[in-house]
């Protein structure tokens, strides 16, 4: 005959703990930060099924106010829930497949997440480089896209390892569009803190 397993007492009850009142701080580092009262509002307004009409009328008003925060009038603009790099892996796994070429830059930390997403894809990743700490010259880019004619071109508008804010931006997607290339621009740090014009710049697939 088994023996009735012993439940140890300790464990019994849930461990008692206030409400939750965390302090008020000033946010002031490059993450976390501080969230619109707006925002903290909407955020504890009760939760509905991801089929109840009344989300898709949410979903609806969401992706409007991507498209104009995004400056794109992109219909598949979406809120993904995830982390910025979610959104990196949504972009590259459904742009680069087995086999294809993607150019990516080297000149800081995420564009070196960008070619481990491009690698575990299936894509041949080849490079455009520049020194951390500088952005990527448009005669370097048409250069590699002389060189390796990639499918895809992945850069980071704001590559927060370094700083660098990537300009010239619309010359790089021209050289891109004039080697029939998809443009992929990591805007996880530019969204809503410099100017970014997906459609006025011809972006492909911006993330955030
Ligand atoms: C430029 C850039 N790309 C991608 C990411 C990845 O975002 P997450 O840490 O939310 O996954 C970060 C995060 O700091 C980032 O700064």
């Amino acid at each position: 005959m088994s023996e009735t397993p012993q439940i140890d007492p300790s464990i019994e009850a849930a461990p008692e703990v206030d409400e939750l009142t965390p302090p008020d701080r000033t946010l002031m580092g490059p993450g976390p930060s501080d969230v619109h009262p707006r925002v903290l509002r909407a955020m504890s307004t009760p939760l509905v099924g991801h089929l109840d009409p009344a989300f898709i009328e949410i979903m609806d008003e969401v992706q409007e106010l991507l498209r104009y925060t995004f400056r794109t009038d992109n219909r598949w603009t979406i809120p993904v829930s995830g982390t910025g790099s979610a959104s990196m892996e949504a972009a590259i796994g459904n742009l680069v497949e087995p086999g294809d070429t993607m150019l990516v830059p080297t000149n800081g930390y995420f564009g070196g997440r960008m070619r481990s997403m491009a690698e575990r894809a299936g894509g041949d990743v080849v490079t455009v480089d520049a020194p951390w700490g500088e952005p990527l010259d448009p005669v370097d880019v048409e250069r590699a896209f002389d060189e390796h004619q990639p499918d895809v071109f992945g850069f980071v508008h704001a590559e927060t390892s370094t700083g660098v804010l990537q300009p010239n931006v619309p010359e790089l997607t021209d050289i891109a569009h004039a080697h029939d290339a998809y443009v992929i621009a990591d805007s996880v740090t530019s969204l809503g803190g410099v100017e970014l014009r997906v459609d006025d710049w011809d972006i492909d697939v911006a993330y955030s």
